[in-house]
Formats: structure tokens, C-alpha cells, sequence
């Protein structure tokens, strides 16, 4: 779990700006969803032979002998509220949502315990259309932030009838070739035998390669669907690469499944994934809705940012206030709140000090403007406008000209 240290949040900004700016640009609406939920909601969503529902919760029990969980993610959350407040009631929804999730991972570069989500979720729409819609938003995500080292790869998981086929003689398969499994694979074979598909063990990798293909049991439906898919992906010219492989670790997926991955961040390639979950509002109690999301992960996103030259660095202030004595301070904390009223951000000093020592916190706060007010400024009622970034002298400004000089060093409008 990690702190975001001040010379961090800027860049956070940056992205959660961003992704402000494009949801609203597709139509996608805020929703903010509780930190904790009942363990149950998760065990009926996720799955209980997930690893996320079998290892990583953060569970409790609350002093009513409650079973509590901090949320692993958020779709769960979302099929809640959208039940409880009868969001899904006649209509169709785009929901959008940031914020921390909690998984007892082991931690490593892009895996953290408490880390942060961006997702998506569409409910309503049936059709490949709204798939797309999700790639297109996540790829302008991409754009915007000047990010072009990630590969966008699609799979699809069909229906539940078609999966259970693909089940059925996956499991044979995988029971003849037994003996050259690994450990996890033995253990998922009895489980959950499609995670084995996304084994990252290279001596599994020929068994994986030979085993029969999901794509190969597609229902006349989901094949159409995916179809439609990759059609749309096409017209809308976002480049794409089917992964046979790809089966996602939740267990409520149907049809179209896709992850965003890059080899940029070591081992934990996927910075955005989700998919089609046509059977999950049911799952939990609602209507039949159709839904379909994403999930983004912030840190990894953040990280993409960084490895970029042009990211933004740290936040500073516009102005400095370096007063000397009592008087001084009176004028100049008047003086700021002015600035402020327009909309510059002043940073006062506090506790005073001399001179030289005022005008070393001043550079050390980043500020482009140092403004002094000492005896002499205020008997002539002006202060001594400094630039500290720019290599130009330092001029004395009367009291009321000061909004104005400071916005012309700054290049901004009065
Ligand atoms: P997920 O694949 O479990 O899907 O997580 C989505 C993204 O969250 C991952 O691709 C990754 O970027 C990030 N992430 C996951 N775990 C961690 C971690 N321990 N540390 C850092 N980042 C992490 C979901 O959560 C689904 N709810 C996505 C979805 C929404 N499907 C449909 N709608």
C-alpha cells in the first residue's frame, strides 16, 4: 500500500483529468460506490475459485458478526447500486467510476495491495457496438495522454453452453497430458481448468499452444457477436490482435473479453481489461441486463505517463510572499488574498526570517515570482516584483499595478 507523495499527486492530476475529460466526452456518468461491500456479493460475482475470491480479500467481521470485504474491484459494486437504486430499471446506463480497490497480492513493480481503478461500465446494449465504444474510450485515453506502447488483444469466451463444451474437452486433454502439469495447473485443473490457459510457466507453454482453442466452440450468436466486433474495430481503424488465449481471472465474463497489455512495466503487463457480462445483474439478483466494462489501473497507467519525457513534474506556486515584519505582513497577506481572488496561487511565509533566508525558501518552493515587502516598499507603497525563473531584473510595482504585472510575468490575462 502507497503513499502519493505531493511531487506525485500533479501527475495523478494529469491522468484523473484526463480521464475525466474523455468519459464525458463518450457519455459516461460518475458513480461513486462504498469501499467495503458484503463478502457475499463478491463470492456470487467473481467466483469462488477465483484467486482474487480464494486468496487475495481483504475480509472481516464487523461488530454485528457481519462478514465484510474492501472492495477487489468494482464492477460487483456497480450490478449492486444499479439494482438497489433501479438504475437499470427501463433504461440504459454508462457508468463511470476511480477510486482504491484491495487484493493480498504479493507485491511487485505494478502489483500493489491497495492500488486504483478507473473502470467503465455499460449496462443495457447487446450489441458488439458498446464493446468497441469501450476500446475506442480507452484507446482515446491512450491519445490523449500521449501514450503508444500499448496493443489492445480480444478474445471470446462465448456463452455458458459453448464454454462448457470447450470445458468438457479441455478437461480431457489436459487429463491425458496430467503428468507434464505443473503444480497450479493440477490444482486449476480441478477448479477452474481455463485459468491453466493463462499459465505464464514457459514449460507449459507447448501443453497450452496444442490445447483446444475457445474461438473453435463459438455459439452462432457469439461468433456473429465478435464478428460484429472486430468489424466495428476495424471501421474505427483501432488496431487489435485476437489472443485465443486471453480468459481473464473473474468468472463472469460471456462473450468478448479484452486486455490493453505493454511489455513496458516487467511483469505486470496489463494496464486496462474487461469485457461482456451479459449474465451478472441476474447473477445478483436484478433483471436480465446486458453489461460490458473495463478496469484500468492507475499506477500502471501513471507509470506509462512517466516513462514519457513531456510528463508533468511537480506542482509550484505562481508567487512567493516574502514579508518583513509585522506591518509588511498585514499589507502583504492582504496582497495575496488579491492575487488569490484572481485566481494565482500564493504561497505566504510563515514565521518570518530574514531576507536572504525568505528569498531561499522562495526559490525552494518552485514559485516563479517572489514578491518582497519590507519597510522601504511599504513607505512607497509598492514591492519588489522578482522573477525567479527568468533571467530579468527585479522591479519596484505600486500596490494596485501588482494583479496586473504579476499576471504579464506569469502570461496570463489580468
Ligand atoms: P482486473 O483484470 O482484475 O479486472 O483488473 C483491471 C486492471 O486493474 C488490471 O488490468 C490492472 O491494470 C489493474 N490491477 C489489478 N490488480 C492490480 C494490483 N494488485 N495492483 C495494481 N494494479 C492492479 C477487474 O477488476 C474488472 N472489474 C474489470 C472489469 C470492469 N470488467 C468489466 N468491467
Amino acid at each position: 500500500m502507497n503513499d502519493v507523495l505531493p511531487a506525485d499527486v500533479c501527475l495523478w492530476h494529469h491522468v484523473e483529468d484526463a480521464i475525466r475529460r474523455v468519459t464525458t466526452a463518450y457519455g459516461y456518468e460518475e458513480i461513486r460506490v462504498p469501499v467495503v461491500e458484503r463478502t457475499e456479493l463478491f463470492h456470487r460475482s467473481i467466483g469462488e475459485q477465483t484467486d482474487i475470491v480464494a486468496k487475495e480479500m481483504y475480509t472481516f467481521v464487523d461488530n454485528n458478526g457481519e462478514s465484510l470485504t474492501l472492495r477487489p474491484e468494482a464492477t460487483a459494486s456497480c450490478v449492486r447500486a444499479g439494482i438497489q437504486h433501479g438504475l437499470f430499471y427501463n433504461r440504459q446506463c454508462r457508468l463511470w467510476y476511480m477510486g482504491p480497490m484491495f487484493r493480498h497480492e504479493r507485491p511487485q513493480r505494478g502489483r500493489y495491495r491497495q492500488f486504483h481503478q478507473f473502470g467503465i461500465e455499460a449496462f443495457g446494449w447487446q450489441g458488439p457496438d458498446v464493446d468497441a465504444e469501450l476500446m475506442l474510450l480507452s484507446n482515446r485515453l491512450w491519445n490523449v495522454l500521449g501514450i503508444d506502447d500499448v496493443t489492445l488483444e480480444l478474445n471470446s469466451l462465448g456463452s455458458p453452453e459453448s464454454r462448457e463444451r470447450h470445458r468438457h474437452d479441455l478437461v480431457a486433454y489436459l487429463d491425458k497430458r496430467r503428468s507434464e502439469l505443473d503444480e497450479d495447473s493440477l490444482r486449476r485443473l480441478e477448479v477452474n481448468p481455463l485459468r491453466i490457459l493463462d499459465s505464464k510457466n514457459p514449460a507449459m507453454r507447448d501443453i497450452i499452444a496444442q490445447a483446444p482453442e475457445l474461438l473453435a466452440y463459438l455459439d452462432t450468436q457469439s461468433q456473429a457477436h465478435f464478428e460484429g466486433l472486430c468489424g466495428y474495430l476495424d471501421d474505427a481503424g483501432v488496431p487489435y490482435r485476437i489472443n485465443p488465449l486471453l480468459v481473464r481471472g473473474l468468472d463472469y465474463y460471456t462473450r468478448t473479453v479484452f486486455e490493453w497489455v505493454t511489455d513496458k512495466l516487467g511483469a505486470q503487463s496489463a494496464v486496462c481489461a474487461g469485457g461482456r457480462y451479459d449474465m451478472l445483474v441476474e447473477m445478483l439478483g436484478g433483471k436480465t441486463v446486458p453489461g460490458a466494462g473495463f478496469a484500468l489501473g492507475i499506477e500502471r497507467l501513471i507509470e506509462l505517463v512517466r516513462l514519457r519525457s513531456q510528463a508533468p513534474t511537480g506542482w509550484h506556486p505562481d508567487v512567493y510572499m516574502v514579508m518583513l515584519g509585522r506591518a509588511a505582513e498585514a499589507a502583504g497577506l492582504r496582497l495575496a488574498e488579491q492575487l488569490r481572488d484572481r485566481g494565482v496561487a500564493v504561497v505566504a511565509n510563515c514565521d518570518g526570517g530574514a531576507l536572504k533566508r525568505q528569498l531561499r525558501r522562495a526559490d525552494r518552493s518552485g514559485a516563479r515570482i517572489a514578491l518582497v515587502l519590507g519597510e522601504v516598499e511599504l513607505s512607497r507603497r509598492v514591492a519588489t516584483l522578482k522573477p525567479l525563473r527568468r533571467d530579468v531584473p527585479q522591479r519596484s510595482v505600486a500596490f494596485d499595478e501588482v494583479e496586473q504585472a504579476v499576471a504579464a510575468v506569469l502570461e496570463r490575462p489580468a
